[in-house]
């Protein structure tokens, strides 16, 4: 395969950009990777000796209870690795006591409400009370190590306390976003087998109230599993349903307890969260990451790859449901010691000026969000003023690929050409960044992902003969051909899926779902997914769940979903349905097919086009052509590739007529 042309294309002949000189003339010191060399030095040592490389990041980034002696142990091959065995830690003591201890009074969160009202500022010492706090409430409500605990919040402070909380007693935390539907949630709550759930009365968003307790009480009517509801106050505006002796109020519980709870001594390997994410085929998998390894990836990619320092303020625009949220918002940052910004609500409300207002206010240092974002923000016409940029060195993308026009525009007007731009590819699966420039350090190309991270040793896998691509610009599958520490462990409940999804395809690699190459440099460029996954303004979502949705409709007999190209969400979804026979395409089928997505899965995932289709291109084996539909929607009329495995190759003729009726 050749590059694809996906957007994530720098411009032909433009050369790389340098670290923009702005960096180093606000930096607070210098970067902690003193150069290129420097990365490629301690890079290599990552990969011809992890062990060696590990255990001493292991020392100098966490605090231990007691020293590990094995550095890593099992294989790719055998879907086994662990890291640091025989050592135990926490993770709440890791991110909250020890700066507690050293920098009682610096800020540990500042919560930014929704709409810019209240700003809060909640420092080491506090944090450390309200975790030990909700510590006693959770042991106090049943909660065991070893428990699950789902967190269903908006984005309030609350969601970090509760998952340190959790940390803090062995307890094992499942985040579920708070956009997500009362039957996903249910799902999530039942496959991770919930003891517990955290929520609040409601979350706010763009000024308005959003009901989060009445989804909740819908989700677990069929949760028999779960003997308590902990719901955090956020707006007491409307009353709330209560059913006693189930669901206690967080702020009247917390009064009860005293302000320090020693932390429980955890074993390394000891499950610290799950995190559902989307396949290609079934429901949603609960990726597993544990204690040390997880903490050692969010505390060293955090300190290298954005290069952030103690007296740092750090603001990830993302949601503390995704693995951004987990790893940049919360783990990362606290465990630096610096400062972390909880931003409630949405970009654009009640300005489109909002998160530059926020980053000269606080004096923000480094900014990360998701270029569905930064589209967003670059055709409302927001920019900051230089004055309000000031102390800002570093600007982070994530989630999707990049076009190489918001890049630019994300380095000169939102950075004025003196923060450095830092593409960071990752996914739930890796726990912390894979590919990304380092801050301060690696001279970057708009659209590039760059550089592994330590201890990633990526490959391009011809998908054919699954041997590795050596060459330059040649697309293939990206892999990683070596463990690493913050990788996931399993899928909860399902180890075999985990064996299958990642190691089996190509023996001895971790294989990622995403198809790469890299250039005549070295550097590493994403091109997009190669499996059924769908990214929606950086939102995973799956064909296989969309299209179940859509079936569950009685008049709809066969669905499909593909993501097609989209201006603002990088991919957006158009449904192909046909119909039953016996039920027409009225002018509501649309609308109530499309409810029945959002009521599995979220209105996150509401698809942009709907059309009626007659027949739906399939082999003979059933398998949408998933490929065909795409390209017939993006316009194609010939050029269809092998067609030779359709049953109904007359269909393709069709569904163009259609595709062209609909427009
Ligand atoms: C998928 C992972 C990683 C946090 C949010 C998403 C895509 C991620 C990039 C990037 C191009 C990217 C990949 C990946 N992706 N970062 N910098 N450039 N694509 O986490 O929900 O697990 O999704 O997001 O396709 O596999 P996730």
């Amino acid at each position: 395969m050749s590059p694809s042309q996906t957007d994530n294309k720098a411009t032909p002949g433009a050369g790389p950009i340098e670290v923009p000189q702005g960096l180093y003339r606000k930096h607070p010191s210098e970067p902690h990777i003193t150069g290129i060399s420097h990365y490629r030095s301690l890079y290599s040592e990552s990969i011809q000796h992890p062990d060696f490389f590990w255990s001493r990041f292991a020392r100098q980034l966490l605090d231990w209870d007691k020293e590990f002696r094995t550095a890593r142990s099992g294989s790719l091959a055998n879907g086994d690795t662990a890291w640091f065995l025989e050592g135990r830690l926490n993770a709440s003591y890791n991110c909250v006591d020890r700066h507690a201890i050293n920098t009682p009074s610096k800020p540990a969160i500042i919560y930014v409400e929704d709409a810019d009202g209240q700003t809060r500022v909640i420092t080491y010492s506090e944090l450390l009370r309200s975790v030990c706090k909700l510590s006693y409430v959770l042991r106090d409500m049943g909660v065991a190590k070893g428990h699950t605990v789902s967190i269903y919040m908006p984005m309030v402070p609350e969601a970090l306390i509760a998952m340190l909380a959790c940390a803090r007693i062995g307890a094992v935390h499942s985040v579920v976003f708070a956009g997500f539907s009362a039957e996903a949630l249910q799902g999530r709550i039942l496959d991770a087998g919930c003891k517990l759930i955290i929520t609040s009365d409601e979350a706010r968003r763009a000024g308005k109230p959003i009901s989060m307790k009445t989804v909740v009480d819908q989700a677990l009517k069929f949760c028999p599993g779960v003997t308590g509801c902990l719901v955090f106050k956020r707006t007491g505006l409307t009353p709330t349903s209560w059913i006693s002796p189930r669901d206690r109020w967080w702020h009247e519980e917390v009064e009860k307890w005293p302000g320090y709870m020693p932390p429980e001594d955890l074993p390394a390997e000891h499950p610290l969260f799950l995190l559902y994410t989307s396949g290609s085929t079934g429901k949603p998998k609960g990726l597993v990451h544990t204690t040390a390894g997880y903490l050692l990836g969010a505390a060293a990619s955090t300190k290298y790859v954005f290069d952030l320092h103690e007296q740092d303020v750090f603001f990830c625009a993302g949601d503390i449901g995704w693995i951004t949220g987990h790893t940049y918002l919360c783990y990362g940052p606290l465990l630096l010691g610096s400062t972390t910004i909880v931003c409630e609500g949405t970009p654009t409300f009640p300005s489109p000026f909002r998160y530059w207002n926020i980053i000269e206010k606080h004096q923000v240092t480094h900014f990360y969000t998701a270029p569905t974002v930064l589209r967003l923000l670059k055709k409302a016409g927001s920019e900051p003023s230089p004055n309000q940029v000031s102390k800002l060195r570093v600007l982070g993308s994530i989630g999707e690929p990049i076009a190489p026009e918001v890049w630019l525009w994300y380095y000169e007007s939102v950075g004025k050409k003196e923060a450095h731009i830092v593409d960071t590819y990752f996914q739930t699966e890796t726990g912390c960044h894979a590919l990304a420039p380092l801050a301060g350090v690696t001279s970057t190309k708009p659209g590039c992902a760059s550089v592994p991270f330590f201890g990633v040793d990526p490959v391009i896998i011809d998908p054919i003969s699954g041997t590795e691509i050596v060459s330059c610009n040649q697309e293939g599958y990206l892999a990683f051909r070596q463990p690493w520490p913050s990788m996931a462990r399993s899928v909860w409940g399902d180890h075999t899926r985990f064996i299958k999804t990642y190691f089996n395809q190509y023996k001895g690699y971790y294989l990622t779902g995403d198809g790469a190459y890299r250039d005549s440099e070295g550097d590493y460029w994403i091109c997009g997914r190669i499996d059924d996954v769908i990214n929606v303004s950086g939102h995973r979502l799956s064909t296989a769940e969309l299209e179940a949705a859509l079936l569950e409709h009685p008049a709809v007999s066969e669905a499909a979903v593909v993501g097609v190209s989209d201006e603002m969400t990088g991919q957006a979804l158009s449904c192909f349905v046909s119909i039953k026979d016996g039920h027409k395409d009225d002018s509501t089928l649309n609308k109530t097919a499309i409810s029945y997505i959002r009521k599995a899965i979220g209105g996150f995932a509401t698809p942009k086009y709907f059309i009626v289709v007659s027949d739906i291109p399939k082999t003979r084996s059933g398998k949408i052509m998933r490929r065909i539909l795409r390209k017939i929607f993006e316009g194609e009329k010939e050029n269809f590739g092998d067609v030779s495995t359709l049953i109904n190759p007359a269909s393709i003729q069709t569904v163009i007529e259609e595709v062209e009726t609909f427009r």
